[in-house]
């Protein structure tokens, strides 16, 4: 038993411009959302509809900030090519989570890599405007569930669509099956291949007022990469 595992979390804020040099409460307010969300203690847990009530999990994964570097660049948009890992390069990545705020451009609000890829592009990017709930942030994707969907993502979770049609796995049970990523927010329930589509799920494309929990398989998903032989065991040593 691995009892809760915790995160170092260094951020990386890359700016063009003083909007985008974030500020450390904006930091803050991310990093609050994190430890909400992967602990289920966020405060819109409730509106789980009953058929989903019993998959919701506490993933017993924290979040602390041991870092903050700022960085002023003229680029502008840094596209998802790794650029900005290449210029700022992440710190000690087998034992922390490296968060680079820095504007990717083209709509995209973050990205990731997941488990087991290079070191010298290990972690999360999110744009400033996405990242936190307070400061310099933009609706509806201003609740923090950017870090929470990525992070994911860095730990091995999958879009609960499986990236695929209908019967395309996410590799995690209990989610149900899907054809595509759902938008915006949803009514309750949509169907899909036959089964309500587990929209609140933070690993589909909602909005961030509309996702609000992390599976129990989805929990078993993530925790196996910190065991014996996985590939982020460095948090837990
Ligand atoms: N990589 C996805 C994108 O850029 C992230 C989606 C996050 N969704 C959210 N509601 N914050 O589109
Ligand atoms: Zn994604």
């Amino acid at each position: 038993n691995l009892g809760v595992v915790n995160i170092p979390v260094v951020v990386h804020v890359v700016y063009s411009n003083a909007q985008q040099n974030i500020s450390d409460q904006q930091i803050n307010s991310q990093i609050d959302v994190l430890n909400a969300d992967f602990r289920a203690s966020n405060n819109d847990v409730n509106s789980i509809p009953s058929e989903f009530a019993n998959d919701v999990a506490d993933s017993e994964i924290s979040f602390t900030l041991a870092a903050v570097n700022r960085y002023s660049n003229s680029t502008s948009q840094w596209g998802t090519n790794d650029a900005v890992k290449a210029q700022y390069p992440p710190v000690n990545p087998s034992t922390t989570l490296n968060i680079w705020v820095a504007n990717i451009g083209g709509g995209i609000l973050g990205y990731a890599q997941f488990p087991g890829g290079p070191a010298s592009t290990d972690g999360v990017v999110i744009s400033p405007q996405y990242f936190g709930t307070t400061g310099y942030v933009s609706a509806p994707f201003d609740r923090g569930r950017t870090a929470t969907h990525e992070v994911g993502h860095y730990l091995n979770l999958r879009h609960i669509w499986g990236d695929g049609r209908c019967r395309q796995d996410d590799f995690v049970a209990d989610t149900p099956d899907s054809d595509g990523p759902n938008y915006g927010c949803p009514s309750y329930p949509t169907v899909n291949c036959r089964s309500t589509d587990m929209t609140m799920n933070y690993m589909d494309y909602t909005n961030d007022a509309c996702m609000y929990m992390f599976s129990e398989g989805q929990k078993a998903r993530m925790r196996t990469i910190f065991m014996d032989g996985g590939p982020r065991t460095g948090f837990v040593n």
